[in-house]
């Protein structure tokens, strides 16, 4: 995609959506980080519990519903630390999704003011159409919607990466098509996979998508699918939780790899774990 990453392991999208630790991130160790999903618009996610925690199976069940203070804010934030003479010392993606009060018929203008206001802050760019947690999102990774979005957003992201972020729900076919469309349209990569909608015999929450260890054997069956349908970089994430959860995304083909549920489990000192691990 054009992009040289510090090293291959980055801080997954939904961890710091609207950018507040963005300085932080880069000195535990991260090689890429990305921020987000933002909107277009403000807003404040589902109504709490929206997170629970199973420490013994090492997974989380969220329905946080994309609670951020929108692209604007982020841009804003950005573009301060940098005319304070901040500049991010590894590759930085900004996510973006649908605001929930944008219907789908209107989702491509939602998308594409949000590349318009962060495509000059950032390293590349990620359509998200695979969060379970806003209604009818998922949808968007249909073909003949798909198209359309990535098409506004390449075109708006001016020349900016843009990587599109696809769920591990998908059946093969699905996942297919959703790359194919991607690379038609000039998405420069895939990022594998989101949370599922599959529980794993986890206790009933109600609705949301399970994050963390249940995850890895089918984000490393979708990695391999990208891998073996495309000539696009994908970015395997889901369920690693070490050093060796990592070599086999990067073994199933991932050009780089991305967590988050094992930050929330083992603290910081995961990612220069995961490293010194790799690197041995
Ligand atoms: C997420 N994830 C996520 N993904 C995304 O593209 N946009 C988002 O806003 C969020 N938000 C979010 C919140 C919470 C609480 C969790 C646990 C996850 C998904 C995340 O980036 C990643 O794809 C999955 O969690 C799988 O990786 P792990 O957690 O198993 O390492």
């Amino acid at each position: 995609a054009g992009l040289s990453f510090a090293n291959p392991l980055g801080l997954a999208a939904g961890l710091d959506k609207d950018g507040e630790l963005v300085r932080y991130w880069p000195c535990i160790g991260f090689g890429f980080i990305e921020l987000g999903t933002v909107t277009a618009h403000a807003q404040p996610g589902n109504p709490k519990p929206r997170l629970f925690r199973f420490p013994e199976r090492q997974a989380l069940v969220n329905r946080m519903g994309f609670n951020n203070h929108g692209s604007e804010a982020l841009a804003r934030r950005l573009a301060a630390l940098r005319e304070g003479g901040w500049e991010s010392p590894v590759p930085l993606g900004a996510n973006i999704g649908k605001s929930k009060v944008t219907p789908l018929e209107e989702a491509v203008a939602d998308y594409v003011t949000s590349t318009e206001r962060l495509r000059d802050l950032c390293d590349y760019l990620v359509v998200n159409v695979s969060s379970p947690n806003t209604p009818g999102l998922r949808s968007l990774q249909d073909p003949e919607h798909l198209q359309g979005i990535v098409a506004g957003v390449v075109n708006a992201a001016k020349g900016v990466p843009v990587f599109v972020k696809l769920a591990p729900d998908l059946g093969d076919e699905g996942l297919i098509e959703a790359i194919r469309v991607a690379e038609s349209e000039g998405a420069k990569g895939i990022i594998a996979t989101n949370t599922t909608i599959e529980r794993h015999g986890l206790p009933d929450v109600g609705a949301g998508g399970t994050s963390g260890k249940p995850l890895l054997p089918r984000a490393l069956e979708v990695v391999s699918l990208v891998a073996r349908e495309s000539s696009l970089p994908v970015i395997g994430v889901g369920g690693v939780a070490g050093p060796e959860d990592a070599r086999a995304m990067l073994d199933a083909g991932a050009s780089a790899v991305q967590v988050y549920s094992a930050l929330v489990f083992q603290g910081p000192g995961l990612v220069r774990r995961i490293r010194s691990g790799l690197a041995s």
